[in-house]
């Protein structure tokens, strides 16, 4: 290029030049007011925030902190501690919900962003006394001992058959993954499973 200027001088220059403007135009866009005509996106918090939760087939009016999680909403504020908080950082499977059909950690999802979603939770599995055919396998097949992680495991196991009726067992396997059972009730829980979509339940003595 003329002027004592190199082609590669010049792209650098560019380039830099490109970036600044862009960095100027993310900047001016976060502080400019919003368009005529376009709402602003609603800013959440310090304070409490209103909320409507759709639980069990129930609207639940709350008032949370903008920084209250599904799990603790649930628990603490609408008294349905079937779900547990046992790590608190999705590994465990103890606070396990079930959202629009997706089996959810509920301690990993906000209570504000569950708004517009219909949660099911283990207290809405059964129809009155009439237990779910899954939570009668559970007894049928003694799939508890401490029972701390019973409840995440029936909500994980009833997502997986609403899903698939019929799972192998490596299926169920799969599916029941992202929950841990520290007393090792797992061939009782595999064989509720199987009993509750109507197959032949494994050998106690089966490995897992
Ligand atoms: S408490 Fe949520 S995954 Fe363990
Ligand atoms: S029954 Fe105790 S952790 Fe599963």
């Amino acid at each position: 290029m003329s002027d004592g200027v190199s082609r590669r001088s010049f792209l650098k220059t560019a380039g830099a030049s490109a970036a600044a403007a862009s960095l100027a135009q993310v900047a001016q866009a976060a502080i400019a007011p919003p368009e005529a005509g376009v709402p602003a996106t609603p800013t959440l918090g310090p304070d409490a925030t209103d909320v409507t939760l759709s639980v069990n087939g129930k609207p639940m009016k709350l008032r949370v902190d903008p920084a209250t999680t599904l799990l603790s909403a649930l628990r603490m504020e609408c008294d349905l501690t079937g779900a547990k908080e046992v790590c608190d950082r999705a590994s465990c499977g103890a606070c396990s919900v079930i959202i629009d059909g997706r089996l959810v950690a509920s301690c990993m999802m906000l209570a504000l962003d569950a708004e517009g979603t219909k949660i099911t939770t283990v207290e809405g599995l059964a129809k009155g006394d009439e237990l779910d055919p899954l939570q009668l396998a559970f007894v049928k097949h003694d799939a508890l001992q401490c029972g701390y992680c019973t409840p995440g495991l029936v909500v994980a196991c009833r997502a997986l058959l609403d899903k698939n009726p019929k799972p192998s067992l490596s299926q169920i396997k799969s599916g029941l993954s992202g929950n841990i059972c520290r007393c090792g009730t797992y061939t009782n829980i595999f064989n509720a499973v199987l009993e509750a979509s109507g197959q032949k339940p494994i050998a106690d003595s089966a490995p897992v």
